[in-house]
């Protein structure tokens, strides 16, 4: 009986070096700007979810791993981090903290979706949210934050598009003129958007089936509606852009589908992954954090998908995993004793080594020194301990020698740099 993991979860193996230097780069270029890292529990109360990403989208409508506790509480795995962030910052009083609260997550999240390219049941998302700051510098900061770090992992021909969906009042006066709208031609729409036009009429403006964009061609855009605070921030969102040398588009049919967005919304797409084409996409949520019991707070915050970037740099990007550089060899277990000192002491001083557990001939450990690829093999041997010396074979010249205790990582060292 063999086990094989869930349908649309995978085991990460081949490619964990990439990545590590993914995470390596995020925190180096986050930590930068003042983000710090925090870790949210994976499971959470369903209702925090239900709250803020809406009772109407398609993630809490059908993509939820949502079950009851053995107490009969009903939690969910998290399918993204933005309202366990919300969560945890509310509960321990960050808020009473100075602004900007800055934080960043890497971890898996977790969507019942249909299973194909760059769609993932379990997938893993960088995430970053950042409390407390009204200005569209912040937007525009984030914004070239992620910038740098794709450029960093050499991602290339990346689409930048924003659009703004308005606060409180300007969305509800919007969504009226939507839904007079769509009454003339609900009957033109597809099965989705007819749902939509009840529950949720933004998402219609981001459908992809053809039939439906032909019905909208001429729907009215919430940019002509905003009101002049909602319309000032727009614009000064732009400036700041421009200011920063980014190249972005407008694009008025952006609407994503998480129900806590105001105002700045933005993704990161690219030509290069299909029909699942967003890397990275955030925005604004300035009403969350009130609306989850704390006090008024400005917020915003984007998240990347790790696959899709994985996908995108594994062909640009070579990382070479840490591997063994050395191989201690030894000629019988009365030598271990010998052995295990030079493995210790090699490993101590930062040289990654490997020995074999088992007593075997030195032929078939010279075997798996070279399976392994180390550089230079180190070899224990009696009559070379008899002298206070142990043998050296470079696995790549073919060079050999003999070389005291003391003179080991010098001898790695240059052995080492040389190739
Ligand atoms: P989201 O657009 O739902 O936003 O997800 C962000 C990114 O996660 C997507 O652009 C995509 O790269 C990746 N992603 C989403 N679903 C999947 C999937 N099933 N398989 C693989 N990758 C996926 C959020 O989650 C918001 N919390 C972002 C945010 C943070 N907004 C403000 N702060």
């Amino acid at each position: 009986m063999r086990f094989s993991s869930l349908r649309g979860m995978q085991d990460i193996i081949e490619e964990i070096h990439l990545w590590q230097h993914i995470e390596n780069n995020v925190r180096e270029i986050f930590e930068n700007y003042n983000f710090q890292e925090i870790r949210t529990p994976i499971l959470e109360k369903a209702e925090i979810f239900l709250r803020s990403i809406g009772e109407n989208t398609d993630i809490v409508e059908k993509e939820m791993y949502i079950f009851n506790d053995k107490k009969g509480r009903t939690v969910a795995l998290r399918p993204e981090g933005t309202a366990s962030v919300v969560r945890a910052y509310i509960q321990h009083g960050l808020f009473n903290n100075p602004a900007p609260q800055k934080f960043y997550y890497i971890g898996p999240m977790f969507r019942y979706e249909r299973p194909q390219k760059g769609r993932l049941r379990q997938f893993h998302q960088i995430g970053v949210e950042c409390f407390g700051v009204s200005s569209s510098f912040i937007d525009a900061e984030l914004i070239y934050m992620l910038k740098i770090f794709l450029e960093k992992l050499k991602i290339k021909n990346l689409a930048y598009e924003i659009n703004s969906l308005g606060c409180k009042e300007c969305r509800a006066q919007y969504r009226k003129i939507l839904f007079n709208f769509l009454s003339n031609r609900v009957s033109r729409l597809c099965d989705d958007c007819k749902r939509r036009f009840e529950r949720n009429p933004l998402r219609v403006l981001d459908c992809k089936v053809e039939s439906c964009k032909e019905a909208l061609k001429d729907i009215p855009l919430i940019l002509e509606f905003l009101c002049s605070d909602c319309k000032a921030h727009f614009l000064s969102l732009q400036k700041e852009l421009d200011e920063m040398g980014i190249s972005y588009t407008v694009n008025p049919k952006i609407v994503r589908g998480l129900d806590y967005y105001t105002r700045t919304v933005f993704e990161v797409t690219t030509t290069m992954l299909g029909a699942q084409n967003a890397v990275a996409a955030g925005g604004r949520y300035d009403d969350l954090v009130e609306s989850f019991g704390g006090p008024p707070t400005p917020a915003i915050g984007f998240a990347i998908g790790i696959e899709r970037l994985i996908e995108l740099c594994s062909t640009t990007l070579t990382v070479n995993p840490k591997r063994p550089i050395v191989y201690v060899a030894y000629l019988g277990n009365d030598l271990r004793t010998e052995a295990k000192k030079v493995v210790n002491f090699l490993r101590e001083n930062n040289i990654p080594t490997e020995i074999s557990y088992e007593e075997t001939s030195l032929k078939s450990q010279m075997r798996k020194a070279d399976k392994f690829g180390v550089k230079i093999v180190i070899i224990i041997g009696e009559d070379e301990i008899k002298k206070g010396v142990y043998k050296w074979k470079n696995m790549q010249t073919g060079l050999q020698g003999e070389c005291s205790f003391q003179e080991l990582i010098d001898l790695i060292r240059r052995h080492n740099d040389q190739s």
